[in-house]
């Protein structure tokens, strides 16, 4: 298996080591609200979270690049990390894409892809001349490449819906289990903006626009769950399942305010896509279960960092 540093030094090999900062996601912001499941979603799994109690929720909103300084209008993926204070003390968390499928399988791919992508210093490109064979080998990366370099800029982090991309097994309080798919669906609708009028927006236009708004309106998003049919791949976060599967609208998640608790004063704030809670599993899908151990990676550099306030 390929080695978590090779990950982490190969994300840092394309968008540059920035101490104190996220290896990759490495600009966001954190808002909070709360979380409150539907009567469906509760009979999905019996999760701490989902049994219509409304849970305290924190969320960052984010570019997917290593690059604090990029800004906002360049066209990459977003993320949407979505963590929730369970009843008992513990937590869960959930993380989030605004792609419809990941672009590689394994680790090992990761890798080679992620510095197959490094940009030639001469043109400030990929070289072609390696990814074009590459891609042609790995044609299950078609689907996430098409979607991150067809992505306008959003209007707002609040008008983008986010994908969870992994299956996970969600098992109700009889014992029943379903594997599915989650996303966060904006109940501002999605809307994106063309490359120059995001621009004259400036560099930090998603970073402000969002406590602007919700200064101003509530900011939802529902979460629907996508659960399979027999064969569908568990363990492939390349191969999006077929729109005619049967949905759930599970829950609501309604953002309020800053947060004004995480990340100060030193404090490390880590979301992972493997902290379930009872009634939720993780499937096998070796990204899965390799994205703690890259992100153990970063938060060790990030924590560490001789610059952090
Ligand atoms: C092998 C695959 C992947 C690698 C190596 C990777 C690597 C990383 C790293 C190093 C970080 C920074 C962690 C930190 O310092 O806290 C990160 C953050 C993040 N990743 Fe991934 N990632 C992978 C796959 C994914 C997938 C499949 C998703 C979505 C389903 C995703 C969504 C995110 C999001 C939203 C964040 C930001 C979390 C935050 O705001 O703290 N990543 N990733």
């Amino acid at each position: 298996m390929g080695m978590p540093e090779d990950a982490v030094d190969a994300i840092n090999d394309v968008s540059g080591r920035h101490p104190g900062h996220r290896a990759a996601h490495a600009k966001g912001t954190l808002v909070s609200g709360s979380f409150t499941a539907t009567p469906e979603g509760s009979r999905l799994t019996r999760a701490a979270h989902m049994r219509g109690e409304p849970v305290r929720a924190t969320v960052r909103f984010s570019n997917g690049g290593g690059d604090p300084g990029r800004p906002d209008y360049a066209r990459e993926g977003r993320g949407m990390a979505v963590k929730l204070y369970l009843p008992d003390g513990s937590r869960t968390d959930m993380v989030a894409l605004s792609l419809p499928a990941f672009f590689v399988r394994t680790p090992e791919d990761f890798i080679e892809f992620t510095r197959l992508r490094k940009p030639d210093p001469e043109t400030g490109k990929p070289d072609m001349q390696r990814m074009g064979p590459w891609l042609g080998d790995h044609p299950e990366a078609g689907p996430a490449i098409q979607a991150s370099l067809a992505a306008e800029p959003p209007a707002s982090y609040a008008q983008v819906a986010y994908n969870g991309i992994h299956a996970f097994r969600w098992t109700s309080a009889d014992g029943e289990g379903r594997w599915v798919r989650f996303s966060w669906q904006p109940a501002a609708g999605e809307a994106a903006l063309d490359g120059g009028q995001a621009r004259e927006l400036g560099a930090d236009y998603l970073q402000t626009e969002i406590h602007e708004r919700i200064g101003r309106e509530p900011v939802a998003f529902r979460l629907v769950v996508r659960i399979a049919a027999e064969g569908d791949p568990l363990d492939d976060p390349t191969a999006i399942w077929p729109d005619d599967r049967e949905t759930v609208e599970a829950g609501r998640l309604e953002l309020t305010g800053q947060d004004s608790e995480r990340e100060r004063g030193g404090d490390i704030l880590v979301f992972d896509p493997t902290r379930v809670t009872d009634g939720i599993e993780l499937s096998e899908d070796p990204i899965l279960n390799f994205r703690p151990r890259a992100y153990s990676v970063s938060i060790e550099r990030r924590a560490g960092a001789s610059d952090r306030p």
